[in-house]
């Protein structure tokens, strides 16, 4: 067992999933708004099934997609982190970043501010060498989540081989953050 980071920021605790995180994390997984730029809402199942495996990765690493809570709150409001991909990407594998909120919480700054904080811990705690983020090619909210942290669009689009058809929700773009560029950026 790896000891568990949970950064924190000004608004929001990222932090190991507990079993109370399941019924919000399903109510957001269940939302057609929230799932847009996916093949499908999820089951419960599916859902439950993706916020343990997330908290066993956490567990054995240390880091990973972590839950989001709001500090003045403690609301659970989604989920945020690092995850070193299993499909054969054109990324390469490295580690990317990612967030999911669910929908009263959008607007707020909230996936900005914690994407930030997951950049640092990959930087200055895991040590790595660039960080990648990726997603459907018109899901303009999440491109302007990955430019606010200062991430470079490498004008690459992709195939995503793990999304079934339709075309339009396979084509993704990739963009990239160096540990350079985030040091004279961001640190
Ligand atoms: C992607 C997603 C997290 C983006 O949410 P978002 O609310 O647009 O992004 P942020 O939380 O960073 O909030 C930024 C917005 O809050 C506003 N804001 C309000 N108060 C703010 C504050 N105190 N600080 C910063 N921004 C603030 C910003 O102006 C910006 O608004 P704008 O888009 O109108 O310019 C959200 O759309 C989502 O969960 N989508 C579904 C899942 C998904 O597609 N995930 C990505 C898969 S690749």
């Amino acid at each position: 067992m790896a000891k568990i980071i949970e950064p924190k920021t000004a608004r929001i605790q990222l932090r190991q999933w507990r079993p109370s995180d399941l019924e919000p994390f399903f109510t957001m997984s269940s939302d057609k708004q929230v799932m847009k730029y996916f093949p499908a809402t999820l089951s419960r199942s599916e859902s439950d099934g993706i916020a343990n495996k997330c908290q066993s990765l956490i567990a054995e690493n240390g880091w990973g997609v972590w839950a989001a809570q709001l500090l003045e709150t403690n609301e659970f409001i989604g989920m945020v982190g690092l995850h070193k991909p299993s499909a054969d990407l054109p990324s390469s594998g490295s580690v990317e970043v990612l967030w999911r909120l669910a929908r009263p919480h959008w607007g707020k700054g909230y996936a900005t501010e914690a994407a930030a904080a997951a950049l640092r811990v990959g930087f200055e705690q895991l040590n790595l060498q660039e960080i990648v983020s990726f997603a459907v090619v018109n899901n303009h909210p999440s491109r302007a989540v990955m430019e606010r942290i200062n991430m470079h669009n490498t004008g690459k689009t992709f195939m995503h081989p793990d999304v079934p058809a339709p075309e339009h929700l396979r084509e993704h773009c990739l963009y990239k953050i160096s540990r350079e560029h985030w040091a004279a950026k961001c640190a």
